[in-house]
């Protein structure tokens, strides 16, 4: 193909995948399957590898993440990025449009709009091609984060029609997003984000754009600059012209006519609020004429033709009497307030993860300490601030274990983390939850080897380490409360039968740091033998498709622990396989049972939004898992709609593992 071909071939490329990804991001209408945009999208990848000077900055590939900066640019807001006045009631507003209406001279339409809790952005196009993005940062004067923009996938690198133009808007991490960073975050003993508006914030500051990459963030853009260059007269218009261009507008605007108006868009809103899949503080009232923009103009800091409407915060004071250590599978120990019950979005909440001592330690929390608590996703009790005018007298700043509650092993911090660490490997928290961890399903898979078992087994000196496991007999599974010939036999079968598995789950049950099933499933299928992993390099590890040097690192320490050789040989001698044996086709289909769902006891509660509860029902049990009506000991999931109720507070109680219906629509398509 001769260069103007290939130069054309690209034009057409990046075109088809930027109007198919506008459809699928902004719009939410997508109009071809994931597996049509991936092949083009390859398609032009290749393309670009083997002509690099044909990449342009609106080829959707430029969305990965570019080079790691040293700082940010400053950049100058010829017009002033301005924020919002602020109203608390609706006395408040009612004079503020009623002064408005009178300035202006006539009864003028509002465009009511949901505030959204993010970070304002500033984008710039020229020829219909983004080219700039920058944060508020004083109004004046902001921070060119362009790069970092470019990796979200509702900001529009190409728009609809070639214009000039430079649309203002909000930047903001999607409540499900947040609650998963979180997730991650604590897992890994890094940093917790406060909120989602924190979370989005510090992932558009990254200097390395591949993280702000993977953090899920969106965009609703709500204004157009300069909009009479356009012949656009009201907000609402703009609105949809922003649509047309391609950006992602919030859909739930509304133009209200009179002050009854705009008063029912607050109250439905504010109902609404805890449903929405993303964080609101407020309403924004806007006067719709543009006229009337120019007529009133703005202070030095707000426009005078908007105000915004602030929600009173949902959150209760109580009392924190403890704090409770708890000790995970890899050592991480984690502060959990407990607190006089309150009622809270609906439920009852007497207990709030403090996730690590940091977190204590800035919100100065004490024993006796009044707090304000509020749900984070509107599902995670969260403790926002202490009520310092509440706190007793004699209170002492709150002391950090410095020995692991569990052993009494001295607590270290590994590295820069945060979180707090109990590294005893004989430490009874750690090692239980390591058994449990090799037992469960994606690893060895021992039915029937449950967290109360193996309490007992270790209680009982009957199992110290895994390879204990191998050498239990009839007499000793005896020994265990309500253990029969039965049950004894069954486990032994279930231990016995995991001796064949495939080396991939033997490596995610030894629970190393950073390898997950998926990475586990990698490494056996590339390296065959256990003793080929041992001896594998950094690099050797690596090399493999996304695996990265975080978990090679981790996979080579771990192995060249002594410990661990030893442990190796002992499971040898147990006649544990340690090899990759690849699939059967029985394997595959019993691969397809084996969801992380089959055999937990589910209880479905709340108004469900996306998913009729029939349909979740049938495909929970279509997964192996056993729906029923009520929470008790034995439920192993709630999945909890909104205005859940009383199911709710029970299983927050029993504590029951919870999940939103948004998490469990990601898991049902993961498994998918
Ligand atoms: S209009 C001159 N509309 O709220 C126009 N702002 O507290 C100023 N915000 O800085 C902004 N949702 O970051 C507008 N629908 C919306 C908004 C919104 C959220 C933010 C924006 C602003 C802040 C003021």
């Amino acid at each position: 193909m001769t260069e103007t071909v290939l130069a054309q071939k690209a034009e057409e490329l990046r075109k088809q995948l930027n109007t198919w990804s506008r459809e699928y991001y902004s719009l939410d209408q997508p109009s071809v399957p994931d597996d049509v945009y991936d092949q083009k999208y390859q398609e032009l990848v290749t393309l670009e590898k083997q002509h690099p000077e044909l990449i342009t900055p609106d080829s959707p590939t430029q969305r990965v993440g570019g080079a790691v900066l040293k700082g940010f640019q400053k950049i100058d807001h010829e017009i002033p990025m301005l924020s919002l006045g602020d109203v608390f009631s609706k006395k408040e507003l009612g004079e503020f449009v009623a002064n408005l209406d009178q300035t202006v001279n006539q009864q003028i339409d509002y465009n009511c709009e949901l505030k959204i809790d993010g970070l304002a952005i500033s984008l710039v196009y020229r020829n219909g091609i983004f080219v700039q993005g920058s944060t508020r940062g004083n109004g004046q004067i902001g921070e060119d984060i362009t790069q970092n923009l470019k990796t979200i996938k509702a900001v529009p690198l190409q728009l609809s029609e070639p214009v000039d133009v430079e649309v203002r808007g909000e930047c903001y991490m999607p409540k499900k997003s947040f609650v998963e960073l979180n997730e991650r975050q604590e897992k890994e003993g890094k940093q917790i984000f406060a909120n989602a508006r924190n979370a989005a914030a510090g992932s558009l500051r990254q200097l390395d754009s591949k993280i702000t990459a993977e953090r899920r963030l969106s965009t609703f853009i709500y204004y157009i600059m300069e909009p009479e260059k356009f012949g656009i007269k009201t907000q609402s218009a703009a609105l949809e012209q922003l649509k047309k261009w391609g950006f992602k507008i919030n859909p739930d605007y509304r133009v209200a006519h009179n002050q009854q108006e705009i008063f029912a868009y607050i109250d439905e809103y504010q109902a609404k609020r805890a449903d929405l899949t993303y964080d609101i503080d407020g309403i924004v009232i806007k006067a719709n004429p543009f006229e009337v923009h120019k007529e009133v103009g703005n202070t030095v800091k707000v426009p005078r033709w908007a105000i915004a409407y602030k929600f009173p915060p949902d959150e209760q004071e109580t009392v924190v009497h403890k704090i409770e250590w708890t000790v995970g599978r890899t050592g991480v120990v984690t502060p959990t307030a407990v607190m006089d019950p309150v009622q809270l979005a609906g439920t009852t909440v007497s207990r709030a993860s403090l996730h690590n001592p940091d977190y204590i330690k800035e919100k100065d929390i004490r024993i006796g300490d009044t707090v304000k608590l509020h749900k984070a996703g509107d599902i995670i009790p969260e403790i926002s601030m202490v009520v310092l005018d509440k706190r007793p007298a004699a209170s002492q700043p709150y002391a950090i274990p410095t020995q692991c509650p569990i052993c009494g092993a001295k607590l270290v911090h590994l590295d820069d983390e945060v979180a707090l660490r109990c590294i005893n490997p004989k430490c009874p928290a750690l090692v239980k939850e390591s058994l449990i961890h090799f037992a469960s399903r994606n690893a060895m898979d021992i039915r029937g080897l449950g967290t109360k078992i193996i309490a007992q087994l270790y209680e009982k000196h009957l199992v110290n380490d895994v390879a204990d496991l191998y050498h239990l007999t009839f007499d000793d599974l005896l020994q265990l409360d309500k253990f029969k010939e039965k049950s004894a036999n069954n486990l032994l079968t279930a231990i016995d039968n995991s001796r064949h598995n495939s080396l991939e789950r033997l490596l995610f049950g030894l629970g190393i740091r950073h390898v997950g099933a998926k990475a586990a499933k990698l490494i056996a299928e590339k390296f065959k033998t256990m003793d080929n992993i041992t001896k594998a390099t950094v690099e050797e590890i690596a090399a493999i498709k996304t695996v990265g040097m975080t978990i090679a690192e981790s996979v080579v320490t771990y192995f060249a622990n002594p410990n661990v050789s030893a442990l190796l040989n002992e499971l040898a001698k147990a006649g544990v396989n340690l090899e990759y044996l690849g699939q059967t086709a029985a394997e595959i289909a019993e691969n397809a049972a084996a969801s992380p769902f089959n055999g937990l006891r589910v209880v479905l509660t709340g108004t469900l939004d996306h998913l009729k509860r029939a349909e979740a029902k049938k495909w929970l049990e279509a997964h192996g898992a056993k729906v029923t009506g009520s929470v008790s000991g034995k439920t192993d999931l709630l999945i909890a709609g909104h205005d859940a109720g009383s199911k709710l507070t029970k299983a927050e109680n029993l504590n029951v593992k919870i999940i939103n219906e948004a998490t469990f629509i990601q898991q049902m398509e993961e498994e998918e």
